[in-house]
């Protein structure tokens, strides 16, 4: 008979003690219950089944063609790997256009076992923000460069680098959290506009190519591996395989990193 895991699941709880506590906290994606298991078992507090899934997994140029179906199987093999990390689950590309589609497409995640779920934007998110929360589905609002709506951006830009865009984006993450937000991650935005919001806000934020000073760090697995589909990869990605054994160990080396501030450096970070 095996002995029952001592380690605690991560919960919205633990996330906030995390931020209460001025400790960082590490978060990966998975597509699969093998790696969701390896990345369980190396400490990671956050598992995000990411519509990233739709270029790493499917080998499209972005996360636009990713559904609701394909999204739930991905979920559905993650929890099973999983162990004691919180899951949150993406939702997908217009699967939340409209108040009563993302009510009815956040419940089937979380009835596939998400622990949260993610959507993109600012504002315009606040209400469904509130809808969700009220009826007790913990909310990640994913602001800066919003990936599902990089044919409006046009590319993969930092966002907030000028006075008007910043503004916008503090005021924004502001109202997010206000109308029921949990969690906020921001994608590829200047080190100090980060840092700015993470003090300001009460909830977690998460970064991703949002330098050193957000509560948690957020990787996408096959790019801390070192098998990035793309040429070059981004500013903010480090390939933890270079100084590491094993694909355990490059995570496990990743979540030392993180936890003693590390990583990211001023050379993943944008001014
Ligand atoms: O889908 C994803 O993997 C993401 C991360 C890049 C944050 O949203």
């Amino acid at each position: 008979m095996s002995t029952p895991s001592k380690i605690k699941t991560v919960t919205l709880r633990t996330l906030n003690k995390f931020k209460e506590d001025n400790e960082k906290f590490t978060c990966l994606t998975a597509y699969e219950s093998t790696m969701a298991s390896v990345i369980s078992d190396a400490g990671v507090d956050v598992i995000l089944v990411g519509d990233s899934l739709g270029m790493v997994i499917q080998g499209h140029d972005s996360t636009l063609p990713v559904t609701m179906d394909q999204l739930i199987y991905h979920l559905e093999c993650v929890v099973k790997g999983n162990n004691n990390s919180h899951i949150m689950a993406d939702m997908p590309f217009m699967s939340y256009s409209t108040d009563d589609l993302g009510f009815e497409n956040a419940k089937k995640l979380m009835q596939a076992g998400a622990n949260s779920i993610k959507i993109e934007g600012g504002e315009w998110i606040s209400k469904m923000a509130k809808v969700l929360s009220d009826r007790g589905i913990p909310v990640c609002a994913h602001m800066g460069l919003t990936p599902q709506t990089i044919n409006r951006i046009g590319g993969h830009h930092v966002q907030g680098r000028d006075p008007t865009q910043k503004e916008k984006i503090i005021n924004e993450a502001i109202a997010l959290e206000k109308s029921g937000a949990s969690m906020l991650l921001l994608e590829c935005v200047p080190g100090d506009l980060a840092k700015l919001i993470t003090q300001e806000l009460q909830i977690p934020v998460i970064g991703i190519g949002a330098g050193v000073h957000t509560d948690g760090q957020i990787m996408v697995v096959h790019d801390l591996l070192g098998i990035s589909c793309l040429e070059k990869p981004p500013k903010f990605v480090k390939n933890f395989m270079n100084e590491s054994s094993s694909i355990q160990s490059a995570i496990e080396n990743y979540v030392k990193d993180v936890k003693e501030l590390k990583f990211p450096s001023k050379e993943h970070t944008f001014e």
